[in-house]
C-alpha cells in the first residue's frame, strides 16, 4: 500500500533529499503512521529511523532546511531531534537491540529496518513508510499492524514475554494505548503482562506518571485503572488505590466497594473536566477510607476523618511518585479535604449560610469542588441521584447569589486588624482577634453583610461587650 498523502509535509521530502544526499534509506515510524492511520489527526512528533547515522541524517536535514535549525544531538542514545515551528522531529539509526535485566537501558548495535521493527513495542507502533524516491510513502506493515488497527488489538511483535521484559515501560503504554484508542489487549499479551508485572519497579516514577495521566486524561479513563489492577501493576503504581478494593460485611452490614466506586467517579468526571489535576483530585478523593474504615455495632461502618488522611496521603503519593509538590498538589489535597463538603449539603435544605460557608472555606476552587462532588453522585437510586443533583443545582445557583452579594470566595475582612487597634487604643491582644473572628461568623450567618459599614458598627458593639472604650 502506498500512503503519499500522510506525508504532504515539506519535511519529508527534504528528509528523502538529505538520505539521498548521504546514501542511506530512512523511515518514517511509529506514533506518527499509527495516527495517520486511525485519522486521529496531524502528529506533533515525529519519528525518522536511517538505516545508518540517524544524527548525521538530522545534520544534513537541518542543513538542507531553509532557517537551519539547531540540532540537539543525544550521543549516548545514538538520538537527534530537530524542532520545525511546533513539530519534533526525532532521527535515530535502526537497530537491533538486547537488554539487561535491570535496566531498561538497552546495549545497541545497528541494524536493518527489519530488526528495528522487531524492537518496537507493538504492531502498530512498527508500521514504517518508505521516505526513498524510489518507494515514496510505500508501507512496511511486517507484523500486520494494519491488520490490528482494524481489529482494535494491542499486539507485540515477538513473545511478549520478550518485549516487556525487554522494557517493562511497555506494559503500561499497551494499557494506555488500550484506554487511549479503546483497543483490546491481545490475551496472550495480557497474561504476560500479569507474569512481567513485578518488572515494573525498574522504572523510574517519572516515566510511569506519564503514562498515568496519559490514561486519566482518555475518554473513559477506568478502562485502564482496571486492566492495571487486573494484571496486578496497579499494587505497585498506586497500592493506595488497590487498598480501596473489596466489600466488607459484618452482622449482615455492607460498605460499598471503594476501588469501583472511584473509578465510577473518575470517568463521570472525564465527561465534565479535561483538567487533568481534577481528574487526579477525582481518583484520590477515597483513598483515606482504607485506613479509617471501622465498624461498630452501634453506627455500622465509618470512615471518620478519610477526608483529612486521605489530603495527607495525596502528600505521600505525589512525593512518592516525583510528581510536582506545588499549588497542583495543594489542589488536589484540598479537593481530597473537602470532597464531602458539598454532599452534606446537598441531603438537606441548602441555607445561604451553608453555601456562604463553603465558598469561604473552597475559595477559588469551589466550582471545581462542585464538579467532584457531582460526579460522586454514583448512586443506583434514581430518587436519591435526582434529589442530590436538584440540590446542587440549588447550591450552584447560590454559590453565584452569596457571590454577587457577598463576596465571599477571596474573603478579605472589611475591618482590619490595625483599625480595631486604633478605634479602641489597644495594644496587640487576644481581643482583636475575637473581634476579627466575631465579623466573619457573622458575614458568614448571613447576620451582616460583607460590607465595611455593617462590620464597624458589629465592632463597636462586640468591643463594649468585651468592655473596651474606643479611643475618641
Ligand atoms: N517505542 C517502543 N517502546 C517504548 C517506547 C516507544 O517500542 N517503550 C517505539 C514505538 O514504535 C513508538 C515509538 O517508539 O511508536 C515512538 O514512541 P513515543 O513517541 O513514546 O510514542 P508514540 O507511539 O509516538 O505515541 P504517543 O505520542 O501517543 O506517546
Amino acid at each position: 500500500m502506498n500512503h503519499k498523502e500522510a506525508l504532504k509535509h515539506n519535511i519529508f521530502k527534504i528528509i528523502s533529499k538529505s538520505a539521498l544526499e548521504l546514501n542511506i534509506d530512512s523511515y518514517v515510524i511509529g506514533g506518527f503512521v499509527r495516527d495517520y492511520l486511525l485519522k486521529r489527526g496531524d502528529a506533533k512528533d515525529i519519528d525518522i529511523v536511517a538505516i545508518g547515522s540517524g544524527i548525521a541524517l538530522a545534520k544534513q536535514v537541518a542543513k538542507n532546511l531553509p532557517n537551519k535549525p539547531k540540532v540537539q544531538v543525544f550521543k549516548t542514545y545514538g538520538t537527534a531531534m530537530l524542532k520545525l515551528d511546533d513539530i519534533e522531529v526525532e532521527f535515530v539509526g535502526a537497530r537491533k537491540e538486547s537488554y539487561n535485566e535491570d535496566s531498561r537501558n538497552p546495549i545497541v548495535e545497528n541494524g536493518t529496518l527489519q530488526d528495528d521493527q522487531n524492537r518496537r513495542d507493538f504492531s502498530i507502533n512498527a508500521l514504517a513508510l518508505d521516505l526513498s524516491e524510489a518507494n515514496f510513502g510505500n508501507l512496511l506493515d511486517p507484523f500486520n499492524g494494519v491488520e490490528d488497527l482494524g481489529n482494535k488489538i494491542i499486539r507485540t511483535p515477538l513473545d511478549p514475554d520478550i518485549t516487556y521484559s525487554d522494557d517493562p515501560l511497555r506494559m503500561m503504554r499497551a494499557i494506555r494505548f488500550a484506554t487511549q484508542l479503546g483497543f483490546i489487549i491481545e490475551k496472550e499479551s495480557l497474561n504476560a503482562i500479569t507474569r512481567n508485572n513485578e518488572r515494573i519497579k525498574i522504572i523510574t516514577n517519572e516515566r510511569i506518571v506519564v503514562e498515568l495521566n496519559k490514561i486519566l486524561e482518555s475518554k473513559t479513563p477506568s478502562i485502564g485503572f482496571l486492566l492495571l489492577e487486573e494484571t496486578g501493576l496497579l499494587k505497585y503504581i498506586l497500592p493506595e488505590l488497590t487498598a480501596l478494593k473489596g466489600i466488607d460485611e459484618v452482622e449482615g452490614q455492607k460498605h460499598k466497594d471503594n476501588f469501583y466506586h472511584t473509578l465510577e467517579v473518575v470517568d463521570n468526571i472525564a465527561k465534565h473536566t479535561n483538567d487533568v489535576w481534577l481528574r487526579w483530585a477525582a481518583l484520590l478523593h477515597d483513598i483515606g477510607k482504607a485506613p479509617t474504615k471501622k465498624f461498630s455495632k452501634k453506627v455500622g461502618w465509618t470512615f471518620h476523618a478519610h477526608e483529612f488522611e486521605g489530603s495527607k496521603m495525596v502528600y505521600h503519593l505525589f512525593k512518592r511518585l516525583k510528581m510536582p509538590l506545588n499549588d497542583k498538589m495543594k489542589f488536589v489535597q484540598k479537593l481530597v479535604f473537602m470532597s464531602s463538603r458539598p454532599i452534606v449539603l446537598a441531603q438537606d435544605i441548602v441555607t445561604d449560610s451553608a453555601v456562604r460557608r463553603l465558598v469561604f472555606d473552597a475559595g477559588d476552587y469551589v466550582d471545581d469542588l462542585m464538579t467532584l462532588c457531582e460526579a460522586d453522585i454514583t448512586t443506583k437510586n434514581p430518587k436519591k441521584f435526582n434529589k442530590y443533583h436538584d440540590n446542587f443545582k440549588i447550591v450552584r445557583e447560590k454559590i453565584i447569589e452569596v457571590e454577587e452579594k457577598d463576596h465571599v470566595r477571596n474573603f478579605q475582612p472589611p475591618i482590619s486588624g490595625e483599625e480595631i487597634i486604633k478605634t479602641f487604643n489597644l495594644k496587640p491582644s487576644r481581643e482583636i482577634g475575637i473581634i476579627k473572628e466575631a465579623i466573619k461568623e457573622a458575614i458568614l450567618e448571613g447576620i451582616i453583610p460583607n460590607e465595611h459599614e455593617a462590620a464597624f458598627k458589629l465592632m463597636i458593639e462586640k468591643g463594649k461587650a468585651l468592655g473596651l472604650k474606643t479611643s475618641s
